[in-house]
């Protein structure tokens, strides 16, 4: 059976180009770059939904920086958070007296990144900053602080570059609306 259903949601809309994309990617680096000048931060990436995004931002950010990536869902398959975070995959390496910067997709109601930041933080970094592509502010259930913010978006659902919706469209190169067909 095909996974394209009659009335099954598909990406609409185009909400952030490529070109929007890149030149935005292009310009948080550069600020990342400047505050971290001479020290070897370690960008950790948020999958899945944050791999696109991490590949272009190290790019981006001129500095020396080692990288890992940390495994949450808090998801299921549909379009609505549980508010439940599950740990999938753990970091590789110790962050113990790193200063280490979250990359992650987007910031919804929260639940996610608090949750990443509170155990983050237990780990002892010598500090921590977050790195967040999309905002959708108007949706959040608890307070967490982001350093660094790509767009903020309304409170639609969004798919493409590295956001999925039933694992499908991460990789469009643009970010779209789900729609109805
Ligand atoms: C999405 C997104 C964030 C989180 C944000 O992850 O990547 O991690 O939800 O939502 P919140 O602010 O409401 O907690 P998802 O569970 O869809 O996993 P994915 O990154 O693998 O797509």
């Amino acid at each position: 059976m095909s996974r394209h259903a009659d009335g099954a949601p598909r990406p609409g809309r185009v909400l952030i180009t490529q070109d929007e994309l890149r030149a935005r990617v292009g310009a948080l680096g550069q600020t990342i770059a400047r505050d971290y000048e001479k020290r070897s931060p370690i960008f950790v990436g948020v999958l899945q939904g944050a791999f696109l995004f991490m590949a272009d931002l190290i790019r981006a950010t001129p500095i020396d920086l080692t990288t890992d990536f940390i495994g949450l869902s808090s998801y299921g398959s549909g379009t609505a958070s549980s508010g439940v975070v599950r740990l999938v995959s753990d970091l590789s390496l110790p962050i113990d007296g790193r200063d280490v910067v979250i990359v992650e997709d987007i910031v919804d109601t929260g639940h996610t990144l608090a949750y990443l930041k509170r155990s983050l933080e237990a780990r002892r970094p010598k500090s921590l900053k977050v790195c967040v592509l999309l905002d959708k502010i108007e949706r959040r259930e608890t307070e967490v602080d982001v350093d660094y913010i790509g767009f903020t978006v309304p409170n639609v659902y969004v798919v493409g570059y590295g956001f999925d919706y039933g694992g499908l469209y991460r990789n469009l190169p643009h970010v779209a609306a789900l729609e109805r067909s």
